[in-house]
């Protein structure tokens, strides 16, 4: 039976105004709304805490106005020759590749491991055979996170620099080697949400403060270097997280173990749901459940499998999505120019893979109908 108003792909789920009250008084009361305002720094020194307990050394964040910014201003403050190669796997969403263009680089695009759907050392090593590049952007997708240790070792075998997108990983990724920078999203539809809104976790106190600068227009804003404060020192833009942004993202933090909780139970109970309606005909992302999931994908076994899925749930409202495709090189004729190393796995990867409806008042009944779907498909 099915829902007269289907099922939703995502509900984002913020929280209301009463959790933002009292941080909107403190907006009021101080009528500062943004250029690295209280709640700002309070947000950053709070997160900073959160990440050092999970570190050998003290980590620091910086907050910006999104993921997508954060990546292209972690990879700028790298300071890399224009042109530089950077690596990026083809499965992922497409800010990866943008930030890379909008940094001035050239994206290489590269495979994904068939277990894991990561870029992993391993994979970046024969990369770095193909095509000798001068940065690394490894993706943390659907929330499954990076090894920074193995990346770190990566790094210095390599003399390469590594960036890890963890945007939809907030809750799983920590950052156990502090010479990794990696990158969070607050978009509405994460687990930390701010509406819009993102941050940077490096254990490297220079790297935060170009980070910060280059937030800001590029202004320097030390007193300890040669160069007078209130000058441009890079060419930056305005990536500012507002005092709005950081009182949603504070709210946020207060209630997100409870929200995290509960994800990871609906995640884990749909997972299950699944499999005892579809026994072995589904391809599931190996390794740890996420903490605090935003999306759901599996794989079907075969494209053509994918699309009786997508007629099924069309018929009954059921909001499915092909996330993170086409691939990267797959848009690259009109944004390029890029380089594009054989992508077998993730062409395969992506062939059968969908995204099913999933968010934390995901109902047994609701799961139970999309599951219904999904055999229907997979046995079909
Ligand atoms: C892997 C990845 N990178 C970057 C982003 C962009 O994040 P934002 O919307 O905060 O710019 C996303 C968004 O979902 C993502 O999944």
């Amino acid at each position: 039976m099915s829902h007269p108003q289907g099922i939703p792909l995502l509900v984002p789920q913020l929280p209301d105004r009463l959790a933002l009250q009292p941080f909107l008084d403190r907006i009021d009361l101080s009528r500062h709304y943004s250029n690295f305002g209280p709640l700002v720094q309070e947000l950053e020194q709070r997160l900073a805490t959160d990440y050092s307990t999970h570190a050998s050394l003290p980590l620091e964040v910086v907050t910006v106005s999104s993921a997508t910014a954060g990546l292209e201003l972690a990879l700028s403050s790298l300071e890399l020759p224009p042109g530089s190669r950077v690596l990026v796997p083809a499965l992922t969403f497409v800010a990866s590749l943008t930030a890379i263009l909008r940094a001035g680089h050239l994206p290489v695009i590269c495979d994904i491991d068939p277990d894991n759907w990561l870029l992993t050392p391993d994979i970046a090593d024969d990369c770095m055979r193909e095509s000798d590049c001068q940065a690394v952007i490894a993706v943390a997708t659907f929330g499954q996170a990076q090894d920074t240790r193995a990346w770190s070792a990566w790094q210095q075998r390599h003399g390469v620099r590594v960036i890890i997108d963890a945007a939809a990983a907030y809750g799983s990724q920590w950052v156990e080697a502090v010479d990794i920078p990696v990158v969070f999203s607050m978009h509405a539809t994460k687990s930390l949400a701010a509406g819009e809104g993102g941050f940077v976790v490096t254990g490297q106190p220079g790297q935060r403060r170009m980070i910060k600068e280059l937030s800001n227009f590029g202004i320097n804003l030390s007193p300890d270097t040669d160069h007078p404060v209130g000058h441009l020192s890079y060419a930056g833009t305005n990536a500012k997280l507002s005092e709005y942004h950081a009182a949603v993202g504070l709210a946020s933090l207060n209630s997100w173990q409870t929200q995290a909780d509960l994800r990871h139970a609906v995640f884990l109970q749909y997972r299950e749901t699944l499999q005892q309606a579809c026994g072995d005909a589904l391809i599931w992302q190996q390794g740890p459940a996420p903490a605090a999931p935003t999306t759901f994908s599996v794989r079907l076994g075969s494209s053509g499998r994918r699309s009786k899925l997508e007629q099924l749930c069309a018929v009954s409202r059921i909001s499915t999505r092909r996330w993170y495709q086409p691939l990267l090189h797959q848009h690259a004729a009109k944004v390029g120019p890029i380089v594009h190393l054989p992508t077998p796995t993730a062409e395969a990867v992506s062939a059968d893979l969908i995204g099913l409806p999933f968010f934390p008042m995901l109902t047994r009944g609701q799961m139970a109908e999309v599951s219904q779907h999904v055999a229907m498909a997979v046995t079909a």
